[in-house]
C-alpha cells in the first residue's frame, strides 16, 4: 500500500481504498458531475436503445486514472436498468475464462472490462466474434480429435475502460460503436464533487475550504476525494473539525501539494528535466531511470496532468519542460544552464 505523502496525488486507486470510493460513487447521471458532453451523448444512446428494446452498442471509455470511467459504466447500467459484471484485461487469462464469463451473461447485460488494453491476444481474438456476432467459437478437445464448436451468446454490451488508448489494437478499437474520452474536470465541478462527498461523509466544510482543495486536486475526482479525507483528519487533530480555507491550506502544505496541485514527484520530474537535461528533450526511459519512477507511472499518472497544465511537452525526441515549468518552480533558465555547464 502506498500511502506516503509523495504519492497522495497518484490518481490510481490505493489498496484498501475501494470501500471509501464505493460510498462516494455516483449511481445515476443526476449525481455524476461534469463530463456534460459525454453524458448528453450517452443519454441519447440509452433512450434510443431502450425504445428499440436492444442493448446499447459496445462502448469504450478512455482517459487518465481517477476521472470516473468505472463510475460511469455502472451509472450507464443503472440508467438502462440492467446488471453489470466487472472484470479486467489481466484477469481474463485464458479463453476458458472469457467463455465462462460470457456464457453467464443475461440478455442486455453489461460486461465491464477495465484495463482492456491489457487483454492477451488469444482472448482478444475470441472477443471479436463475441462482440460482433454474439457467438463464441471454442475448441473442444486436443490433438486430432479437437473440434471447434460455436455457441450462441445473449445480446450483451461490453464497456471497456482504458488509460492507454494508444495500446489498443485497431481491430479491437473498431468493434466499439461508442468511444468516449473523459476530460479533466473544471475547478467548479471538482468543487461540487468535494461538497457532495463532504455531505455524504458528514464533513463540515465551507466554500473557501472546498475551493482550496479543488484547486489542488489535479482536476481529478479520485484525488479530490482523497485530499478531502486527509484534510478532514488534519481539521480534526489541528482544528475544530471544520474545514476552512486556512485549515485546507495548512493541511495541503503539510502534504506538500502546491497551489497548482503538483506534488513532490511532479516537481522532481520537472526539476530533473531542467537541471539534468537542460530542460529537455529527454527520452522517457532516461527520465524514468533518473527519477527512479516507473515508465508506466510517469506516462499514465503524472504526464497527463503536467501536459494539461502546460508544464511539459511531448516531442518526437522526448519530454521537454516549458517556460511555465521554469516560472512555476522559480528557476531561471540561464542560471540552470550555467550551473550545468560548470558541472560538465
Ligand atoms: N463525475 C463524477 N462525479 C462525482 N464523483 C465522481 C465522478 N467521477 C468520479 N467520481 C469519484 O471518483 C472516484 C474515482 O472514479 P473512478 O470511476 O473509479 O475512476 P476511473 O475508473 O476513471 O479510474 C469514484 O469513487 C467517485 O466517487
Ligand atoms: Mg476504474
Amino acid at each position: 500500500m502506498k500511502l506516503d505523502k509523495d504519492h497522495i496525488l497518484d490518481s490510481e486507486e490505493f489498496e484498501g481504498e475501494e470501500k471509501f470510493e464505493e460510498t462516494l460513487r455516483p449511481k445515476r447521471f443526476s449525481e455524476y458531475i461534469g463530463q456534460n458532453q459525454v453524458k448528453d451523448n450517452l443519454k441519447i444512446t440509452i433512450e434510443a436503445a431502450k425504445k428499440r428494446k436492444e442493448p446499447i452498442d459496445h462502448a469504450l471509455l478512455y482517459g487518465p486514472p481517477g476521472l470516473g470511467k468505472t463510475t460511469l459504466s455502472s451509472v450507464i447500467a443503472n440508467e438502462i436498468g440492467v446488471s453489470i459484471k466487472a472484470t479486467s484485461g489481466p484477469a481474463i487469462e485464458r479463453a476458458g475464462d472469457l467463455a465462462s464469463i460470457l456464457t453467464n451473461l443475461q440478455e442486455n447485460d453489461i460486461l465491464f472490462i477495465d484495463e482492456i488494453h491489457r487483454l492477451n491476444t488469444v482472448v482478444e481474438e475470441i472477443l471479436y466474434s463475441a462482440m460482433e456476432d454474439f457467438v463464441l467459437d471454442i475448441i473442444i478437445g486436443k490433438g486430432p480429435s479437437a473440434r471447434s464448436v460455436r455457441l450462441d451468446l445473449p445480446k450483451f454490451t461490453i464497456i471497456g475502460a482504458t488509460t492507454r488508448m494508444g495500446l489498443l489494437s485497431s481491430p479491437l478499437r473498431d468493434r466499439f460503436g461508442l468511444v468516449h474520452r473523459l476530460e479533466f474536470y473544471e475547478p467548479e465541478d471538482i468543487k461540487k464533487i468535494i461538497n457532495r462527498s463532504a455531505k455524504i461523509l458528514k464533513i463540515k466544510i465551507d466554500e473557501k475550504g472546498s475551493g482550496e482543495i479543488a484547486k489542488r486536486a489535479r482536476k481529478t475526482p479520485r484525488i479530490a476525494n482523497r485530499l478531502l479525507k486527509r484534510v478532514r483528519d488534519f481539521a480534526e487533530v489541528k482544528g475544530r473539525g471544520e474545514i476552512t480555507e486556512d485549515i485546507a491550506c495548512q493541511a495541503l502544505e503539510m502534504l506538500e501539494v502546491d497551489e497548482l496541485g503538483l506534488d513532490n514527484t511532479d516537481r522532481v520530474l520537472l526539476e530533473t528535466i531542467i537541471n539534468k537535461f537542460k530542460g529537455g528533450p529527454v527520452g522517457l526511459n532516461t527520465l524514468a531511470a533518473a527519477t527512479n519512477e516507473e515508465i508506466d507511472t510517469i506516462e499514465e499518472v503524472y504526464e497527463p496532468y503536467l501536459i494539461q497544465m502546460g508544464f511539459l511537452e511531448r516531442t518526437p525526441r522526448g519530454r521537454k519542460a516549458t517556460s511555465h515549468a521554469y516560472d512555476h518552480l522559480k528557476i531561471v533558465k540561464k542560471d540552470a544552464l550555467k550551473k550545468q555547464e560548470k558541472l560538465l
